[in-house]
């Protein structure tokens, strides 16, 4: 009996491979809802590859978390995930998941890369532009390296979460916000540098916090993540022993020296 399911199974599952198929409304969302095809979040899940019961648990959240309009703030050492995981959280949702580098851009484009400008607002404004904040408009704005935003931003970004509200740079009238924001940093005790980040922003952004667990203290996870990469047995044992305990540059690191191997060790000689 199991069998013959699995068989049935298999077909269907085939069947929704097919493009006429897929983009049939009705029959994707049948299809959905019996897990035959998978979701965005799903997809993401799946490539956050781990067997540590502290990680299970925070995909479990996420596909709780997933559907709700909370701001998140995902914590976690460099190349553990958080943006993988960012995605996971945005999932399926039709509108835009807008990625802003927060360390990424020069204090003075900041404001008006955030909130858009009007034309002449400034030297240099040609014309009017759109923000992030309107680009994002009722999907997702994800801060990455939140803890680098500039205080004075910070304290404008804080109106905007509290009033849903804010103006184009050099504009007479507000804009609403209707965005979800999940911010990432890789500044573990965030909370406490009060130097550096404004309380009351972080507890807006906060509403729940995640937090990601280095490399080194789930090395099962790397071992899995060899071994489905299929180098060889003594190439991963060498790994482990040498690199698993102090991977500072966590899966990225690792991915990196897969990619690599496979590049050397697989090279076609001509000659
Ligand atoms: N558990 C995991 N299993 C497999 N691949 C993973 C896992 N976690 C992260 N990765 C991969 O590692 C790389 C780095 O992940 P990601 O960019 O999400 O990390 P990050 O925490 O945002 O890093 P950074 O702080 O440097 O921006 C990506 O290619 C991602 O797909
Ligand atoms: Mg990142």
């Amino acid at each position: 009996m199991d069998n013959q399911e699995d068989i049935i199974n298999q077909k269907m599952s085939e069947l929704f491979q097919l493009k006429e198929v897929r983009d049939n409304k009705k029959l994707k969302e049948l299809a959905r809802e019996a897990g035959l095809i998978k979701s965005k979040m799903d997809e993401y899940l799946d490539r956050f590859i781990t067997q540590d019961i502290e990680m299970i648990e925070l995909k479990n959240k996420i596909r709780i978390l997933a559907p709700l309009n909370i701001n998140i703030l995902i914590i976690g050492e460099s190349g553990t995930g958080k943006e993988l995981l960012a995605n996971a959280l945005h999932g399926a949702r039709k509108w835009p998941f807008v990625a802003v580098n927060c360390s990424g851009i020069p204090d003075t484009l900041l404001e008006s890369e955030f909130f858009g400008c009007k034309k002449g607002a400034f030297t240099g404004a040609t014309e009017d532009r759109t923000g992030y904040l309107e680009h994002a408009q009722n999907g997702t704005l994800f801060l990455d390296e939140i803890g680098d935003l500039p205080l004075l931003l910070q304290t404008k970004l804080l109106r905007v979460i509290q009033e849903r509200k804010y103006r184009r740079i050099g504009d007479t009238f507000e804009r609403e916000c209707n965005c979800r924001f999940i911010s990432a940093t890789n500044i573990i005790d965030i909370q406490s540098r009060k130097d550096r980040f404004r309380l009351d922003l972080f507890y807006r952004l906060a509403q729940v916090k995640l937090h990601t667990t280095p490399l080194r203290n789930r090395v099962s996870d790397a071992q899995i993540i060899l071994e489905q990469s299929k180098l060889p047995k003594e190439v991963i044992e060498d790994w482990m022993t040498k690199n698993s305990s102090n991977c500072e540059g966590n899966f990225r690191e690792l991915l990196n020296f897969i990619e690599e191997w496979k590049a050397l060790n697989t090279t076609q000689t001509t000659n």
